[in-house]
C-alpha cells in the first residue's frame, strides 16, 4: 500500500506477507500489509474473523510458528531496530519488556501450574531486575491497581481459582507493569460479558501510559470508536482502508468498511434486523483474482474481477483500495 512515510514512527511495517505451509499447499494469511504506529498512538485493526488480524499482530514480536509459517517483509522496524534480523535473545528482550501482548484467552498468558504472585514476580525479576522482595511488592501493587480486592491473598491464588474477568485483569497488569512501549491487544474482551468488557477497556485506558502505543485488534467497530485514534481495516489478508477514526466513521470509502459500520448494533434499531454484510470472508485457499471483496460487494465491476485495486488517497492520511475511487482521485 502507498502509505506515506511518517517521521520516526515507533513501529513501521512495510509489505508484510505471512504464509502457511498446509497439506493443501501454501496459503497467504497476510498479503503485503503495511502500516505504522506513532509513539503514544492507539490504532485499531478491524475486520471479520479470518481476515488475518492475529497473524499480522503476531508477526510483530515474531510469534508466528515456523514451520508452518513464513514471514517476509520489506521492513518491520520497532523503535528503529530491524525486528527481522534480531537474534532470538534480542527478540526475547523485546517481547518481555518493550512489546506486551494481551490475548483473548488469559489462559494463553497465565500458567495454570503456578500461583499468580510467582508468575508476576518472575516477570519483574527477569525484565526489571528488581530484588525479589521488591518485585513481590510491585506485583501486589499492580493487582490492587487493576482492581483485584484482597491483593495480598490473591497473590497466592492459582488462575483456576479466579473468574475470567479477574484473570483478564491480571493479564493486563502483567502486560502493563513492565511499562511497554507497545501493547498489542488481540480481541482482549471477546470472551467476557458486556459489563466486564467495558471495565477491561476502562482499565487499559486508565493504566496505559500516555506515550505507550497500542494496536487493538477487534471485529467490533464500536470498541474502536471508544479506544482508537486511527483505524486499519483488513479484509481477506489485505489492508483495504486506513484513516483517522473520524474519517473512517464519517466518510468510509471502501464498501467493506461501510458494511462494517452498518453492522454496528444501534439502540434505535434494536428490534430491527442488523444490516450485516451478506456472505462470508473467503478461505485463503479461495481468494479470487482481483479484489478480494468482489463476491460480497454491491458495486463489483468487470475490472474488479480482473485486477487488484491499488490504494487511492481519499483525504489527509486516509487511503482506500477500491476502483470506485479511481475517478475521484
Ligand atoms: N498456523 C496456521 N496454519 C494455517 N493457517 C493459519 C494458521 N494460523 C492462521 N491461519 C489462517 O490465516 C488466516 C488468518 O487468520 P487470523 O489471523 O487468525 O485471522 P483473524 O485474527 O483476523 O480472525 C485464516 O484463514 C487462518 O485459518
Ligand atoms: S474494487 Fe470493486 S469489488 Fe472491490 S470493493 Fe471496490 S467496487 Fe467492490
Ligand atoms: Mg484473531
Amino acid at each position: 500500500m502507498t502509505e506515506q512515510k511518517k517521521q520516526n514512527p515507533l513501529l513501521s511495517v512495510r509489505n508484510l506477507t505471512v504464509q502457511f505451509e498446509t497439506d493443501d499447499g501454501l496459503v497467504t494469511a497476510a498479503d503485503q500489509v503495511s502500516f505504522h504506529l506513532m509513539k503514544g498512538e492507539n490504532v485499531g485493526l478491524v475486520g471479520e474473523s479470518g481476515c488475518g488480524k492475529s497473524v499480522t499482530a503476531l508477526s510483530i514480536p515474531r510469534l508466528i510458528p515456523s514451520p508452518p509459517g513464513r514471514i517476509a517483509a520489506d521492513e518491520i522496524l520497532f523503535d528503529g531496530q530491524d525486528i527481522l534480523s534480531m537474534t532470538s535473545k534480542e527478540m526475547r528482550q523485546i517481547r518481555g519488556r518493550a512489546v506486551s501482548m494481551i490475548f483473548q484467552e488469559p489462559s494463553s498468558a497465565l500458567s495454570p501450574l503456578h500461583r499468580i504472585g510467582r508468575q508476576m514476580t518472575e516477570a519483574l525479576l527477569l525484565h526489571r531486575k528488581l530484588p525479589e522482595k521488591e518485585a513481590w511488592q510491585v506485583a501486589q501493587q499492580w493487582l490492587a491497581k487493576v482492581g483485584i480486592a484482597d491483593s495480598p491473598e490473591r497473590m497466592y491464588a492459582y488462575p483456576f481459582q479466579l473468574s475470567g474477568g479477574m484473570q483478564q485483569r491480571i493479564m493486563i497488569a502483567m502486560a502493563l507493569m513492565l511499562s511497554p512501549r507497545l501493547i498489542i491487544a488481540d480481541e482482549p474482551t471477546t470472551a467476557l460479558d458486556v459489563t466486564t468488557q467495558a471495565q477491561v477497556f476502562d482499565l487499559i485506558r486508565d493504566m496505559k501510559q500516555d506515550d505507550t502505543s497500542m494496536l487493538l485488534i477487534t471485529h467490533d467497530m464500536g470498541v474502536v470508536w471508544e479506544m482508537c485514534e486511527r483505524i486499519l481495516v483488513m479484509y481477506a489478508s489485505q489492508i483495504v482502508e486506513t484513516g483517522s477514526r473520524d474519517a473512517i466513521f464519517k466518510n468510509p470509502k471502501h464498501p467493506y468498511t461501510a458494511g462494517l459500520l452498518k453492522a454496528i448494533p444501534k439502540l434505535t434499531t434494536s428490534r430491527g434486523k442488523l444490516k450485516d454484510i451478506p456472505g462470508q470472508v473467503p478461505s485463503p485457499f479461495h481468494y479470487p483474482e482481483g479484489c478480494h471483496f468482489q463476491a460480497r460487494c454491491p458495486f463489483a465491476m468487470k475490472q474488479c474481477r480482473e485486477s487488484q485495486p491499488r490504494f487511492y488517497e481519499c483525504g489527509p492520511d486516509h487511503q482506500a483500495a477500491c476502483f470506485l475511487l479511481a475517478s475521484e482521485s
